[in-house]
């Protein structure tokens, strides 16, 4: 079974199976086009449509719209979808969903959307309180009781994976802090992977959600090996992020192998129909890769750093919203954690530099975490990514709050490949205060 196949033997005690989960998906330009015949396919009728307000006159939602009406599928907007969700935004869309009266659901956007969506669709299917399906211990965790309705996911940026994923991210605003939902349950049905939609992505989006692609699947090399993880729970009760695994690394490698040909390409030049193409490609493949293999330390971090920062806009994002790109916050962290956990894996680690473009000739183990750390600061480098928090107006004098904000994040750091405390996420965020 695949290379480093003996990372993989069965410990005393440790479940000896792993669970892939993913929608059917179609990739290739042109398929946004294909929504209208899938869901009528799926027996839908009358379908809500998310999609946020910037997307929401233009052509990726007006393709996908022409698409249902052909098919004579009815479809209501939905378009107040928050860039960044938080809790209220998402309780907003759950009520508009509830109302609608649908028999099922299409979302056309980025990981915002998509997500949204997510929790509509469950939320409206299975009406509980807010804080019932989030994860534990921050909300109750209670298990998603059935299937959701079939859900169309359109992904309109090349990074967050999220049309793949059973996930879905949210600021729950009562702490400050990311979290999220997380059930096989809330994979789609179908995903529309059009490469298409990315001509029209401003430079910075491209460069924010091609980290995000990076991150997820260096995460998902790097986890904890899944005959290590410590949710022993089996058979249906296998939790979906399991650690890494043979199908996970394959989709990784592959996913980063585009990375570091494309990402610096696809920032650079929005007629680079090739590179912005496999940086779509790219996402999707990680996000199947992470949602099963789980994240860890870099997203872990990078919530602290943007429930901290204030004062902070990217152009391409929306105006007059104070907020740190998700694949920026998580790419800030990543020397600093590579260095760090190297030492657990170092072939691993080496492995995902190569994947990147470093030159790994003559590399020991003793140099992994400098060679990875060295490769993604060349490309942080070459997309234009601020020289680690410093940059973001973070210092010394912010390691404690940020240490406190990595707290709700334990259940996610503990994937990571070496026991942390607080001291260690000290010195990870201490490193990671400027890189050049
Ligand atoms: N569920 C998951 O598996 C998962 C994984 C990673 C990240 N996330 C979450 O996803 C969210 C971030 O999503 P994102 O990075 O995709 O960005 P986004 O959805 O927040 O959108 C970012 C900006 O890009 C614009 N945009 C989107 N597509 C465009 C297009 N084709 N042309 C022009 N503009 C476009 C949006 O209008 C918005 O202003 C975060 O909340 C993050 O936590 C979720
Ligand atoms: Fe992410």
């Amino acid at each position: 079974m695949g290379c480093c196949h003996a990372d993989f033997a069965a410990l005393e005690g440790s479940d000896r199976g792993f669970t892939i989960g993913m929608p059917t998906f179609s990739f290739g330009p042109g398929v946004l086009a294909e929504a209208g015949d899938n869901a009528a396919e799926l027996g839908l009728t009358r379908v809500a449509l998310f999609t946020d307000r910037s997307l929401a006159a233009g052509e990726h939602v007006a393709k996908v719209k022409a698409s249902l009406a052909a098919a004579k599928v009815d479809a209501v907007v939905y378009d107040q979808v928050e860039i960044e969700p938080n809790d209220r935004s998402l309780q907003e869309a759950a009520r508009f969903a509830r109302d609608a009266n649908v028999d099922g659901y299409v979302s056309v956007g980025g990981g915002s959307v998509m997500d949204t969506c997510k929790s509509a669709n469950l939320y409206a299917t299975y009406p509980a309180a807010f804080m019932t399906y989030v994860n534990a211990p921050i909300g109750a965790g209670a298990r998603v009781p059935g299937p959701v309705k079939p859900h169309i996911a359109c992904p309109t940026t090349s990074g967050t994976g999220s049309e793949t994923t059973g996930i879905a991210i949210f600021t729950l605003s009562s702490i400050n802090a990311k979290t999220g939902i997380i059930s096989r349950r809330l994979i789609p049905t179908v995903a529309l992977v059009d490469p298409d939609v990315t001509r029209s992505l401003p430079a910075n989006v491209v460069a924010a959600t091609g980290f995000d692609c990076m991150s997820h699947a260096l995460e998902s090399i790097t986890a904890r090996l899944y005959p290590r993880r410590l949710n022993k729970a089996q058979g249906i009760l296998r939790p979906v992020s399991q650690g890494a695994n043979p199908f996970s690394d394959a989709l990784a490698v592959q996913a980063l192998d585009s990375v570091g040909k494309y990402l610096v390409r696809a920032v650079r030049d929005a007629s680079d129909a090739e590179a912005r193409s496999e940086m779509m490609y790219a996402a999707m493949l990680a996000g199947i890769a992470f949602n099963a293999a789980g994240c860890h330390l870099p997203h872990g971090l990078s919530y602290a750093v943007s429930g901290l920062v204030r004062d902070w806009h990217v152009a391409g994002y929306p105006e007059g919203k104070s907020l740190i790109p998700h694949g920026m916050a998580v790419v800030l962290n990543n020397p600093s954690v590579w260095r760090h956990t190297a030492p657990a894996h170092p072939e691993r680690h080496l492995r995902c530099a190569c994947a990147l473009g470093a030159d790994t000739r003559g590399a020991t183990d003793a140099d992994a975490g400098e060679v990875l750390a060295g490769r993604v600061i060349e490309l942080m480098r070459a997309a234009g990514m601020p020289n680690g928090l410093t940059a973001l107006g973070l210092g010394e004098d912010q390691l404690d709050a940020l240490a406190t904000g990595a707290e709700p994040q334990y259940r996610v750091i503990k994937n990571a490949p070496v026991d942390i405390g607080r001291d260690e996420i000290k010195a990870l965020f201490r490193a990671a205060l400027r890189y050049w």
